[in-house]
């Protein structure tokens, strides 16, 4: 079998397993503690995946936020952010979205085939786009990084891509940020959605640390047996 990058699962939720509200604005469930530490950790991959309605609905930067970070990065002979990447299947990405920004990090787009010619046409020649198949397998997506050279890959959501990442068994591990509030809006998108999870009452995932970062606390999961506890980017 092809190989894969370690991939670690970055996100936030509410109490109730929220990880957004049911309107259009976007929910803040982090705090300052916590984008520290999530700057630190995205520091210290090569690559961040978002799925395309994160792209549309939140508008992420993805890049590493702190310039201190940004140069040990360069020391270490690494690009000063790591790669973008996304998954669509439909294509409808907006090239003026500050995921595509000119910001010198690296994008990668991974579009069903049929979404190809029309991403190729719309996001130029700055942006990687490839033929990820039909169905977009999460397997295939991870070795075609593996493949360009990514070992570490953070996902940063949100809920039908870390969705497949468990369900596929994908995933060395789970860093979980619970925020002190409820949601309650069943319209609301939940952390995961319906699936087969290797984890359930009987095969229980490992705890592997707990931290309090101000209101918030940060669950590590360990989920497989390459789980690196240097990656959290704790201090
Ligand atoms: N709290 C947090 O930590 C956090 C982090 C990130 C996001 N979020 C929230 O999560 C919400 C979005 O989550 P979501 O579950 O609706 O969407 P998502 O996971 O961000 O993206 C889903 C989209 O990605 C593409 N995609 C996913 N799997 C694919 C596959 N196998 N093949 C081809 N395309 C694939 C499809 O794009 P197309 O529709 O283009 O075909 C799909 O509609 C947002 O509201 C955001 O605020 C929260």
């Amino acid at each position: 079998m092809a190989e894969r990058p370690y991939t670690l699962l970055s996100c936030s939720m509410s109490i109730d397993g929220y990880i957004d509200g049911a309107s259009e604005s976007r929910l803040l469930l982090s705090n300052e503690l916590d984008l520290d530490r999530v700057d630190r950790v995205r520091a210290g991959v090569d690559a961040i995946l978002v799925g395309a309605t994160t792209v549309r609905n939140d508008n992420p930067r993805l890049l590493v936020r702190d310039p201190g970070l940004r140069r040990q990065r360069c020391e270490r002979s690494l690009p000063e952010h790591p790669t973008k990447v996304t998954v669509t299947q439909g294509g409808c990405l907006d090239p003026s979205s500050p995921f595509f920004a000119d910001d010198g990090a690296a994008k990668v787009v991974y579009g069903s085939s049929q979404a190809v010619a029309q991403l190729r046409h719309r996001l130029g020649r700055r942006t990687e786009v490839v033929d990820a198949g039909d169905p977009v397998r999460m397997r295939h997506l991870s070795e075609d990084l593996h493949a360009r050279g990514v070992r570490r890959l953070m996902v940063e959501g949100g809920g039908a891509v870390h969705t497949q990442f468990l369900a596929e068994d994908l995933a060395d591990e789970l860093q979980l940020v619970v925020a002190p509030f409820f949601v309650g809006e069943t319209g609301a998108r939940r952390f995961v959605g319906e699936a087969r999870f290797p984890w359930h009452p009987g095969h229980r995932a490992r705890l592997a640390s707990t931290e309090q970062l101000g209101d918030v606390v940060l669950l590590r999961y360990a989920l497989s047996g390459r789980y690196d506890a240097g990656a959290s980017g704790s201090p």
